[in-house]
């Protein structure tokens, strides 16, 4: 039997040439057929140029989908290079049990999420206040997966933050925490420092800054920090009291961590009914996954379309496009979520990658990319598949009329890209304005769109705790089958880590040590460092 590959190459080759538009052509109803419809969400995959034919192979390379995802769900070693379970799904399961090393871990994840609840609800009544009366800010302090998923939901469910107001430092750069301190006041300003490991540099040398600004104002600054981390021993060692520590296992990998203990801050601004409402929305997604049939999976189909347009059409990029501006951030989670979890080059078993990794995933919400990138998207020489998401229904009813517009910009972006605009289009244009001969063939070809660019469109009736933890969900499990197929381990993070070491060899020269033994580059550029910084 031929692979699913290659038939997806020849089919590919073959029908290259057709426009996506002619498909409606031949089947006004396809938006029927290729959109898929779950929990409340709508996941459209019309817009592309997957037909039947591909549809049915592009299925048959998840074929192995269903095993490995009940090797996940079973708490199997399947990050194989770290010889860990992988398990952010208990950290919203409702039930148990899901064991690991014969041991169900569900019990603990509950504990720790009702002293995470009581801890929430003390704070956000004041029960438990700082030196200077009940807290009125929570700074966070973490970078990657312990501030991205934390920092992109809080900007996410803005209009149901009634707790105290949420900052967060990632950034090793002093501007982060200089530029968030200021005009906090130390005395009603919890902290949390968020980190899996608790030796990250960036995160420790941010905590460190910070608990000497609040030392200059709080008697016992230890006293208003808090820690979440799987290493129990380091949160001690920096004077944390273990009341305000919540830990972790490490079969919950950084950036799949906002579920737990990782999303404190988060629950801190929403309470812990909302954050259980988020949970509910992840769970609801685990279950669909779990259950619905690949052909009517949303991640699956997520999946599928993600691999056609990048290994199957080489599309080398994905753009995210959220209409909906209090997704803000969710491109840079989703940047982590699928680029340290996809971008490899070895397969499991260690052998190269034969196939290009996951895509480059970029992206900024609409209306505002619209104003800056999507002059390239529409007329660039690449093609750039785009993955819309739009919100049927705004919070703010008396806005709706921007809400209205906002849907139509979407709808118009995603036809505009299928349709585009022909050079006779553009000549009549270029007529109904009084051009004629050469100026008229001239700015006519300017005005061009060469249409046949594909996108999906993924609606949600609203943002809501609920529905965020339902498009989270898809995200990393949409990254987990793009995985499989792959054949990657999508749980590891190996390439993080050679800049990491070489920071820390490079940190001495910046402090005069000899740099002789450097590259020519990396000398050059101490020498200059060090010039600019005395002169
Ligand atoms: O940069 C790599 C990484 O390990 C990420 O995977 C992780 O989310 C981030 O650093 C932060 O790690 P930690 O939570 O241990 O501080």
């Amino acid at each position: 039997m031929t692979d699913p590959w290659s038939s997806l190459a020849a089919h590919r080759a073959a029908t290259e040439d057709r426009a996506i538009a002619a498909l409606f052509q031949a089947d006004p109803d396809r938006a029927r057929g290729f959109s898929t419809a779950a929990d409340g969400l709508l996941f459209d995959w019309s817009k592309t140029a997957i037909d039947a034919d591909a549809r049915d192979l592009l299925l048959a390379l998840a074929a192995d989908v269903p095993a490995r995802r009940d090797a996940m769900f079973a708490g199997e070693r399947i990050n194989e290079t770290e010889g860990r379970a992988v398990l952010h799904t208990a950290l919203r399961a409702a039930r148990g049990p899901v064991t690991v090393d014969g041991r169900d871990v569900v019990p603990d994840v509950h504990d720790t999420l009702d002293r995470m609840r009581r801890f929430a609800d003390r704070i956000r009544s004041g029960t438990i206040s700082g030196q200077g009366g009940a807290y009125t800010d929570v700074v966070n302090i973490g970078i990657g997966g312990s501030d991205l998923g934390p920092v992109m939901a809080a900007h996410a469910l803005a209009p149901w933050m009634d707790g105290p107001r949420l900052h967060f430092i990632s950034n090793v750069d002093g501007a982060d925490a200089a530029d968030t301190l200021k005009g906090l006041d130390p005395t009603t300003t919890l902290v949390v420092v968020a980190s899996k490991t608790f030796t990250t540099i960036e995160t420790m040398t941010n905590a460190e800054t910070v608990r000497a600004w609040m030392g200059r104002a709080v008697r016992h600054p230890a006293d208003q920090f808090a820690a979440v981390s799987t290493a129990l021993g380091r949160t001690a060692q920096f004077g944390i009291d273990s009341d305000r520590v919540f830990g972790f296992a490490d079969w919950v990998g950084g950036r799949y961590s906002v579920w737990g203990p990782i999303g404190l801050a988060l629950m801190l601004g929403i309470g812990p009914d909302r954050f259980d409402d988020f949970l509910a929305g992840g769970r609801a997604m685990d279950d669909h996954f779990r259950t619905a049939p690949l052909e009517a999976n949303l991640p699956v189909l997520l999946a599928l379309t993600g691999i056609w347009h990048h290994q199957v059409c080489g599309y080398p990029t994905r753009a995210v496009l959220p209409y909906a501006n209090r997704l803000i951030r969710l491109p840079a989670y989703l940047q982590q979520l699928e680029m340290e979890s996809n971008g490899k080059r070895v397969t499991m078993d260690g052998a190269d990658a034969v196939r290009p990794s996951g895509p480059i995933v970029w992206g900024e919400p609409g209306t505002n990319g619209q104003h800056a990138f999507y002059q390239l998207i529409h007329q660039g020489t690449q093609v750039v598949p785009c993955e819309f998401i739009a919100v049927a229904q705004g919070e703010e009813p008396e806005l709706d009329h921007h809400q209205r517009l906002l849907i139509a910009n979407c709808l118009a972006q995603s036809k505009a890209l299928m349709r585009g605009r022909s050079l006779d289009e553009a000549r009549v244009l270029m007529a109904d304005k009084g051009l004629e001969g050469a100026e008229l063939d001239r700015q006519a070809r300017h005005r061009v769109f060469p249409g046949n660019r594909p996108s999906t469109t993924l609606l949600i009736p609203r943002l809501t705790p609920f529905t965020l933890g339902q498009i989270v969900a898809l995200y990393e499990h949409r990254v987990f089958v793009e995985g499989v197929i792959l054949g990657i381990n999508s749980f590891d993070q190996w390439g993080v880590e050679l800049g990491k070491e070489l920071a820390l060899q490079l940190a001495p020269l910046l402090d005069g040590a000899p740099a002789e033994s450097q590259d020519g580059s990396t000398r050059a550029l101490v020498a200059a460092v060090r010039s600019m910084r005395e002169g």
